[in-house]
């Protein structure tokens, strides 16, 4: 116990408001103790804004609370900061400083004669320790698995994605400062500043999440913030059949695409399950390959031994030292990669990925944001069209049709569901253009009387896809032939 109950004074000066005196830039990436004193720092001054201001709005508002809640959680939170000795508090590990914070609390409540149920009493001290020691009112949502994103429109607006359905929770942080503060601090982690005049930031959460800030000037109703939640448990090919993402038989041949190391793009528009994807075709790379992936942010999760892991680095406070994704795929090419793995293409790295592809780093794979194998295909050709590459457009689409054999295409339908709706190989060149092969599609049949969409999965009746014989090299003909086939059956048994 190092409570200092007793010393009108606390040793923690607050900071000037948000991260005045606080330069992370200067500072590397705080430890986890560092971390929390810079937490603790900010919300006494927030708190002594809202001391100010009794009847402001407060931290993790679920729409119930009353004004009187957040009366009685200031006081309590501003008689908490002059009871505990803060440099102290920020050296304990997240679990002992939540039991510190828990004993000064209830003698708080206790000597206040606060009237409190045990529940409230709770309840209080998870939104006090949230806003001392984490991200405030967004842990109970970053504490939840079932969410995928989280979108924070300003101080009011919390939007989370479940189940592929978008919608708004009752969540409210106290005003837009509080929503910056948390936004910095997060930033700050990875070394990072968000203010007027950076106003636009990429970092992570240390569980892996990707967060994307962008504060005012440029967005006008106070900061938004966006989390990609970071799940630990990947979905397998397995749970995708379950959830109808794809037919047992589609995904087989995904895996055996996977495996005998065809060139793949995974295209699909924004959270229809791309990166999901990717990881999923990873699974079935031979464990003794030597893969190098690249990544704005690090989400894939190989399970293979010999994997060499890199990610872009955006410029710092002065504007130097990016290292962007075109960087990464040029520098892979002298580390004797077998497969390159790109985990978002968006400019002119897609040509030096199509590059890799086409000599000798087969089954090199990356995603693409689009909406079918066909604008995927236009993309590519405008990203190196972008890329400040003057080839002729005819032999863009030689060296797309000549290193690209699969485009997987995902996507979020509009009932939520997220679906792979098409395997499509790229077969050549028909004059100018190139030409595609459909081996999987799905197509959308209607809706039931809940609104969700209903649909199949089918084989085109391909039988014998260009990748038959990569596939019997690598002794997987057998199997490709037994998955087409039963998808064959499947779909003559339908008719
Ligand atoms: N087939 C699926 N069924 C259910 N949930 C899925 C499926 N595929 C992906 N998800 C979930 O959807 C969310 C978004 O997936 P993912 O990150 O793979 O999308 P993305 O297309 O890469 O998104 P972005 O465009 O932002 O990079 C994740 O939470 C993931 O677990
Ligand atoms: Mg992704």
């Amino acid at each position: 116990m190092f409570g200092k109950r007793g010393s009108p004074k606390t040793t923690a000066q607050p900071t000037g408001a948000g991260l005045g005196g606080v330069s992370p830039a200067a500072a590397p990436a705080p430890t986890q103790s560092q971390h929390a004193e810079v937490v603790v720092q900010e919300d006494v001054q927030a708190f002594k804004t809202e001391e100010q201001l009794p009847s402001s709005r407060g931290g993790a508002a679920p729409s119930k609370r009353n004004d009187d809640y957040y009366e009685v959680k200031a006081s309590i939170f501003n008689a908490l900061v002059e009871a505990i000795d803060l440099s102290q508090l920020a050296r304990l590990g997240p679990d002992d400083a939540r039991e510190e914070i828990r004993d000064v609390v209830n003698d708080i409540i206790a000597l206040k004669n606060v009237m409190m149920s045990i529940s409230e009493q709770e309840e209080l001290l998870d939104d006090i320790c949230n806003d001392v020691l984490g991200y405030g009112p967004l842990e109970p949502l970053l504490a939840r698995d079932d969410i995928a994103d989280i979108m924070v429109n300003g101080a009011d607006t919390v939007y989370i994605e479940t189940s592929g359905k978008v919608e708004k929770t009752g969540i409210q942080f106290r005003d837009n400062k509080q929503l910056m503060n948390i936004c910095q601090r997060i930033v700050s982690q990875v070394g990072r500043r968000v203010d007027e005049s950076s106003p636009i930031c990429d970092a992570r959460l240390p569980d892996g999440s990707r967060v994307n800030v962008i504060g005012p000037p440029l967005s006008l109703d106070g900061p938004a913030l966006t989390i990609r939640k970071f799940k630990k448990d990947k979905l397998t090919l397995d749970q995708l059949v379950r959830f109808g993402s794809i037919s047992e038989e589609g995904a087989r041949i995904l895996e055996i695409i996977g495996r005998v190391r065809c060139n793949v793009i995974i295209s699909g528009g924004t959270g229809s399950g791309k990166t999901t994807l990717l990881n999923c075709l990873t699974r079935y790379i031979d464990s003794t390959e030597r893969i190098i992936t690249c990544e704005d942010s690090a989400e894939l999760q190989l399970q293979q031994p010999h994997v060499v892991r890199l990610e872009t680095r955006p410029p710092n406070l002065e504007g130097e030292g990016q290292i962007t994704m075109t960087d990464l795929v040029k520098n892979c090419l002298r580390m004797r990669p077998e497969r390159i793995i790109v985990g978002e293409v968006r400019g002119s790295e897609v040509f030096d990925l199509l590059q890799a592809m086409n000599t000798g780093h087969d089954g090199s794979m990356g995603t693409i944001h689009s909406n079918s194998p066909r604008e995927c295909l236009k993309r590519m050709e405008s990203m190196i069209a972008m890329g400040g590459f003057s080839l002729p457009s005819r032999t863009v689409r030689e060296i797309i049709a000549g290193s690209v054999d699969v485009i997987v295409q995902a996507a979020r339908l509009r009932d939520g569901s997220r679906r792979i709706t098409h395997i499509t190989e790229v077969v050549g060149m028909e004059g100018d253009v190139i030409t595609t092969q459909d081996i999987f599609v799905y197509d959308i049949q209607g809706e039931d009387a809940n609104g969700r969409l209903l649909g199949r999965h089918r084989s085109t009746g391909i039988g014998r896809p260009l990748f038959w014989e990569r596939a019997r090299y690598f002794g997987e003909e057998r199997r490709l032939a037994e998955a087409l086939d039963a998808a064959d059956q499947g779909e003559a048994m339908h008719a």
